[in-house]
Parts: C-alpha cells; sequence; structure tokens
C-alpha cells in the first residue's frame, strides 16, 4: 500500500504552505553512522548493496524509523549510473569514486554513452517501487549534478583542487560542454525513472560547485544544470538543489531554475534570504563537524539556527552537508526532537 503524503510537512514547505512542524532530514542519513547499517551492508564496493534492492530498501528505511525524519532519501550513489553505463568507475570505502581511466580527450567520450535506466540500472528502480510501498514519508530521489560527476570521471578520483576539472574547462571548453551535456541528459533519465517509479521529490548534489568563482560557474556550468531542472519540472514534484561553500553561487544556483535551494554552515538563513528574497525555501544548515561535540551543544546549535531562521516557515532543516561516519546516532535523534518541538515556535 502507497501511502497518503497529503499531510507531509516536508512536501508542505517545498510548495511553498506552511507546515504542521519544521521538517528534517539529513544528508547521508543512511549510512556508515548507523550501526545496524554496518551490520548488514556487507564487505567491498557499495555498488553490491545498490545493485541489491532488498538491501537497499533496507538500508533507506533504517535511518526513518530510528530518527524519525520527515524524508527518506534512496540509498545509491551519485555515480551509480555512470557505473551502470559501464564507464568504469568504483566506490572505494573510505576513498570515494574513482575512474579506472579518467576522461582525457574527445576518444574517451565513447565510455559515456546514454543511459537506458529501465536497463542499465533497474535494481535502483525496482528498490524506489519497494519503498514507496512501506514508506510513510516521502522519498527523495537524487543524482549527481554534471559539474561534480564531471570532477570525479576527469580527475579520476577524489581531487582537493579540482585542477584538471578546471583546465579542461578552459582549455577544451567544448569537451567540457559536452561532458557536462551528456551528464545533464544522464540525470534527467536517471530523475525522470526515480519518479516514474514513485519518488516524491529530488535533490541535485552539486556537492563541489563552490570551488568555482561565480564567473566560472555561471559560463560554464550553470546551463547544464538549468537543463536537469527545466526538464524535470514537468514530473510536478519538488526539485532542490544543494553544494557546499556556495554563499557566492547561491542567486545563481536559485536561476538553476529549483524549488529548494541548499545553505551550508557558513551562510546563515538569514543572509541566505537576503540574497535568495524572503520567499525562497531553504534547505540547511548545521554543520556536520558540530554533530560530533556533546548533546546540549548541538542542542544549542539548533536553537541558535532555528534562532537565525528569523520565523520564517519556508524552511527545511538539514546538515549543511552529509552525516559524517563517526556521528553518534543519539546526537541526531537529539537534533530531530529538538526541530520538531521547537522549530515552529518562532513563526511569525
Ligand atoms: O544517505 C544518503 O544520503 C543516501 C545515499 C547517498 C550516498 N551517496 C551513499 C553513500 C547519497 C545521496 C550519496 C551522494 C554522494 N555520493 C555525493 C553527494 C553528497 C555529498 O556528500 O557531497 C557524493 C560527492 C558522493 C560520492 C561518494 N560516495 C563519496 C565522496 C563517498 C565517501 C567515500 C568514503 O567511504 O569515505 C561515497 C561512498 C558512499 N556513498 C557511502 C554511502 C553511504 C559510504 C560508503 C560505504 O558504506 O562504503
Amino acid at each position: 500500500m502507497t501511502a497518503d503524503l497529503t499531510e507531509s510537512a516536508f512536501l508542505a514547505v517545498c510548495r511553498g504552505e506552511r507546515p504542521t512542524h519544521v521538517p528534517v532530514w539529513f544528508m547521508r542519513q543512511a549510512g556508515r553512522s548507523l550501526p545496524e547499517y554496518r551490520e548488514i551492508r556487507g564487505p567491498g564496493s557499495i555498488n553490491h548493496a545498490i545493485a541489491n534492492p532488498d538491501l537497499a530498501t533496507e538500508i533507506t528505511l533504517q535511518p526513518v524509523r530510528r530518527y524519525g525524519v520527515d524524508a527518506a532519501i534512496l540509498f545509491s550513489d551519485i555515480v551509480t549510473p555512470v557505473h551502470a553505463i559501464g564507464f568504469g568507475i568504483d566506490i572505494k570505502p573510505g576513498v570515494g569514486p574513482v575512474a579506472e581511466k579518467p576522461i582525457r580527450s574527445a576518444e574517451d567520450l565513447s565510455r559515456l554513452r546514454v543511459l537506458d535506466p529501465d536497463v542499465d540500472m533497474p535494481y535502483v528502480l525496482e528498490t524506489v517501487r519497494n519503498l514507496v510501498t512501506e514508506l510513510d514519508v516521502p522519498l527523495i530521489g537524487f543524482a549527481g549534478a554534471p559539474f561534480t560527476v564531471a570532477s570525479y570521471l576527469i580527475e579520476g578520483g577524489p581531487s582537493k583542487n579540482k585542477a584538471l576539472t578546471k583546465s579542461m574547462m578552459l582549455n577544451e571548453p567544448a569537451l567540457f560542454a559536452e561532458i557536462l551535456d551528456r551528464l545533464a541528459d544522464m540525470a534527467i533519465a536517471s530523475l525522470t525513472s526515480q519518479v516514474q517509479a514513485g519518488a516524491s521529490a529530488v535533490q541535485l548534489f552539486d556537492s563541489w560547485a563552490g570551488c568555482l568563482s561565480p564567473h566560472l560557474y555561471e559560463s560554464h556550468v550553470l546551463s547544464a544544470s538549468q537543463k536537469i531542472f527545466e526538464a524535470v519540472a514537468s514530473l510536478g514534484v519538488p526539485r532542490i538543489h544543494f553544494g557546499i561553500n556556495t554563499g557566492e553561487l547561491l542567486p545563481l544556483m536559485r536561476s538553476a531554475g529549483a524549488d529548494v535551494v541548499g545553505v551550508d554552515w557558513l551562510v546563515p538563513l538569514d543572509v541566505a534570504r537576503a540574497r535568495l528574497g524572503a520567499e525562497s525555501i531553504l534547505q540547511g544548515n548545521l554543520d556536520p563537524v558540530l554533530c560530533l561535540a556533546e548533546v546540549p551543544q548541538v542542542e544549542a546549535e539548533v536553537r541558535r539556527i532555528i534562532a537565525s531562521n528569523d520565523g520564517n516557515d519556508r524552511w527545511i532543516f538539514n546538515l549543511g552537508h552529509g552525516v559524517l561516519p563517526e556521528t553518534n546516532p543519539e546526537v541526531l535523534e537529539r537534533v530531530v526532537d529538538v526541530v520538531h518541538a521547537e522549530g515552529h515556535l518562532a513563526w511569525a
């Protein structure tokens, strides 16, 4: 049975309606900080767990059960579609996505073929279909934004300063644009299939866009992300746009077209609203590193963020980035409780 989500606080905020309470969920809520995850995940690459719908379903449900969050996020990864088309990318534990043969020239483009989600990643869609029969909160589907995924494909793995990516952007702008365009089409196909299988909202992760100046973001990256938000608009589900270190990029990211904009901990919520307009819908912005502190200190920080929201009901509480593996789940349980009990008390 599919749950009735008409009362969902998360979806209400995404639609610009006043919810019953401030909704909360955590990026990377499904994963290594949970002992019940470590117990069932199995060894090796998480690609194995992602390709197993029963396991991926259970991992997605675990944080919803434990924390009582207002949304679930699909257990998958931003490089799953690229992996599924056989590009040659793995996710190494403790490292992240690693490409066997990074993109160095136009010849490598042949490995970045069109994604057919039903054929290439049927296990992801089976997980989504399983989840919507089990969940009583909305399921968030997601994709990696073209720039962030491209950075892994060009660098060959995680990288501090994205030197090869930025060099290609300047030296070979046509090749760079073609990579981003193909990744945009892949994200569109992936997000569309997730929504058709039952996801209630989508988030585009542009985690590393914040390494770009507004000029470079606008001239080399914005249009590919814009293409995605335009294409998925007709699916009729809320669209969230996320990045970190993006304080200076917020207006440009908003112009990409999402309904909800992620804010990291470097930008107070009221400052973000001054940049984006009071009517903008924000998601954020507790520093995940602070969740390693003791419960009373974290609670005080949550209350400070509630105050910085300045009584605005267009807000989804989240971390500014993903849950760190060493986080004590009891801290996140308390964060949910405080947001649910106190988040709406200051509403204007
Ligand atoms: O709980 C969730 O948010 C849902 C699932 C999810 C994963 N990755 C599972 C995962 C989501 C939404 C992602 C997104 C993702 N993956 C991003 C964007 C968000 C962000 O954090 O900026 C990025 C950049 C990646 C790429 C990636 N995958 C990295 C950098 C890592 C960490 C590597 C490590 O082990 O330190 C991964 C692996 C990964 N993806 C894990 C999980 C639960 C941890 C790995 C494990 O169990 O081996």
